[in-house]
């Protein structure tokens, strides 16, 4: 039984996981799945790439010593290491692949390199129920949103259909919680605020322009900016939860009227969710009910995790050893997925 111990690192949070029993149909069984999330970034209401790299630095070793002892299970039980080599931060990248590149080389270790989407997708694969292709993948995270025919468990099987061509959808729910006065990350914080909103209150665009399969938010946040400016600021926070309630519908339908499309065009049976907007409640509930069945994996891993890399890791190419270490990062486009 193969164990690998996988490396996360392409964006603010440090990750570590051991997986166990991948064989060619399952990525494998999380034994250990540890993330320390950087809550630095709050106040810059973003992710800062310097301060995510240096967060990245203080908190591997003890995330992977935590990996290890959650699994009971040391160096000497790892059998190859896995890692994120983009897309994502630059310097965040690089920590988590010079950390995998000294364990490797240390314990004589075979390195896997892996795309970061490739991984979101993957996480369907872990057991306990892992997914069987063919799919259709909706991936929505503060980093990417991108929609996916997933034919196969490899990255060459995974079909980009369409992405988005500006914000990423969680990227649009954490600047539409900051108009709102909301906390970053803002999408748990404005999903709650929604809760007692009216969702028809202010019609907000779906990118209706947009046509096919890709996505755009950026027309969506000049609508809520404008809608909020207009207002005036009695009203704006009078109203702050029919604004919520409004602008998450216009995501969830701009999302959802994507998949409905895809379904048709592809024909395809299965719908699988990913990425930390995934974790949004009216969201999960239009895509259940969109007549295919829904699989979402669990929220933790959902968000950025090690788990879904060492998944990824079973249909990915071992590096030959000779090349281990000249493993480069990438920030976008390794002319695959992204
Ligand atoms: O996948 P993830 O943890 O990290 C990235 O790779 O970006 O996704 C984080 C994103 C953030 O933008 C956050 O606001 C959004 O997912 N998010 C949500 C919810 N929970 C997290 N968006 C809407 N509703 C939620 N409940
Ligand atoms: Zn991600």
């Amino acid at each position: 039984m193969t164990v690998t111990l996988a490396i996360e690192t392409s964006c603010d949070d440090t990750c570590a996981a051991i997986v166990a029993g991948a064989h060619a149909t399952s990525g494998g069984t999380a034994v250990s799945n540890v993330v320390a999330s950087q809550l630095e970034h709050d106040r810059f209401g973003g992710v800062v790439p310097e301060i995510a790299a240096r967060g990245h630095l203080l908190q591997m070793q003890p995330v992977i010593d935590e990996a290890l002892d959650q699994a009971q299970m040391t160096l000497g039980d790892v059998d190859q290491v896995a890692v994120t080599t983009g897309p994502g931060l630059t310097g965040a990248l690089l920590i988590g692949v010079a950390s995998a590149k000294a364990i490797a080389a240390a314990r004589g270790l075979p390195l896997v390199a892996v795309d970061h989407l490739h991984g979101h997708v993957c996480a369907n694969f872990l057991e306990p129920q892992p997914l069987a292709p063919p799919f259709l993948c909706l991936v929505a995270s503060g980093g990417h949103t991108f929609l996916a025919a997933v034919h196969g468990y490899t990255a060459a099987d995974v079909e980009v259909l369409g992405r988005t061509l500006d914000d990423a959808a969680g990227e649009a729910f954490d600047k539409a919680a900051r108009m709102l006065g909301l906390g970053f990350p803002g999408g748990p914080a404005l999903q709650r605020l929604a809760e007692a909103g009216d969702a028809d209150a202010f019609p907000l665009p779906t990118a209706e322009k947009v046509r096919g399969l890709d996505f755009s938010f950026a027309g969506l946040k000049t609508a809520l900016l404008y809608t909020i400016r207009d207002l005036g600021d009695e009203a704006r926070h009078a109203r702050a939860a029919d604004l919520a309630a409004s602008f998450q519908h216009a995501v969830v339908e701009q999302l959802a009227i994507r998949v409905e499309r895809a379904l048709a065009q592809t024909g395809l049976a299965q719908l699988a969710l990913g990425g930390g907007v995934a974790a949004n409640g009216p969201l999960r509930e239009r895509m259940t009910s969109l007549g295919v069945p829904c699989s979402i994996p669990p929220i933790s891993l959902c968000t950025d995790n090690a788990a879904m890399i060492a998944s990824a890791a079973q249909w990915a190419d071992v590096l030959p050893h000779d090349d281990a270490l000249r493993a480069e990062v990438y920030a976008t486009g390794n002319g695959r997925l992204s």
